[in-house]
């Protein structure tokens, strides 16, 4: 039997007179990475604000792990294990790419005294350094997280997210704006990653998507288009639809239907 670690049961969310989400419904299996696409103003990225608590829904709901979450608070939802990147990153630039694991690490566990004890410091720094070698910066640990390259920051802040502890992790497009070395380096490690923890991502590589997602869901105009697995979904009619007048990601669909 196949577990849901995230159910979403009719979700809306409006801002005025626009239906951001609408009604969306959604399950992600447990142990399966799931990738989200869809065009741009979806509603992607609300959705994942929705889920973190980011955003309070106008109607439905989000069970994670069969518990209902809808409606806690952001720090709630951070410590019951969902943790998300963002689309626009967010790191602490005058710190060291180590330091910003360490900060990010003590928040995580509260530790907001001053006099730490020994024991946790050293907990802490190893912890740190698993994670740098998880995110592949260990090289890097001592350089200002304000002079690395696009994608150095954004495996920072996927190891930012790690670091906390995820059980379900969002990433939203984590590899925008990386060169193609950058991009695979990326995807190599987030198909590490998925062996063991949920990871949902939205991305709109549709290369990326085809290579690591063992699930895909189409949004369009808020709503779920369709879910499936990549053979499903690109050969699906209306994705091509959707798709149209992105002549790129309907070409990389259609060699994807045929390959
Ligand atoms: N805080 C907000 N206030 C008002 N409108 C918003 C807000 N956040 C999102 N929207 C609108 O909701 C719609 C969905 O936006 P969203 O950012 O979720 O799309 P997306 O699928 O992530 O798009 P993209 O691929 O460009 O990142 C858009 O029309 C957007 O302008
Ligand atoms: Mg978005």
């Amino acid at each position: 039997m196949t577990e849901s670690v995230l159910i979403v049961e009719g979700l809306t969310k409006r801002f005025g007179g626009l239906t951001a989400v609408n009604k969306l419904n959604l399950s992600i299996t447990s142990g399966r990475l799931h990738a989200i696409i869809g065009p741009n103003g979806a509603g992607k990225t609300t959705f994942f604000n929705l889920v973190s608590g980011l955003y309070t829904a106008d109607g439905g709901r989000v069970l994670f792990k069969g518990r209902n979450i809808t409606g806690l608070k952001p720090y709630e939802i951070s410590r019951i294990g969902i943790k998300r990147t963002m689309q626009i990153k967010s790191v602490f630039p005058q710190l060291s790419v180590a330091e910003n694991l360490w900060v990010t690490r003590n928040a995580t566990n509260g530790v907001l005294h001053p006099f730490r004890s020994a024991s946790s410091d050293h907990a802490t720094r190893e912890r740190v350094e698993f994670t740098l070698e998880q995110i592949g910066l260990t090289s890097l640990a001592h350089r200002a997280a304000g002079t690395l390259s696009y994608g150095d920051v954004a495996l920072l802040e996927i190891g930012m997210a790690l670091i906390s502890d995820p059980q379900l992790l969002l990433l939203d497009e984590p590899t925008c704006g990386m060169s193609p070395a950058e991009t695979s380096r990326t995807v190599d490690k987030i198909k590490i990653l998925a062996q063991t923890i949920d990871i949902v991502i939205i991305e709109h590589d549709m290369e990326v998507v085809f290579e690591i997602a063992d699930d895909i869901t189409v949004m369009t105009q808020g709503e779920n288009l369709v879910s499936g697995s990549p053979a499903e979904i690109s050969g699906d009619e209306r994705v091509r639809e959707a798709y149209l007048g992105r002549p790129e990601d309907e070409d990389y669909v259609e060699e994807a239907a045929h390959a």
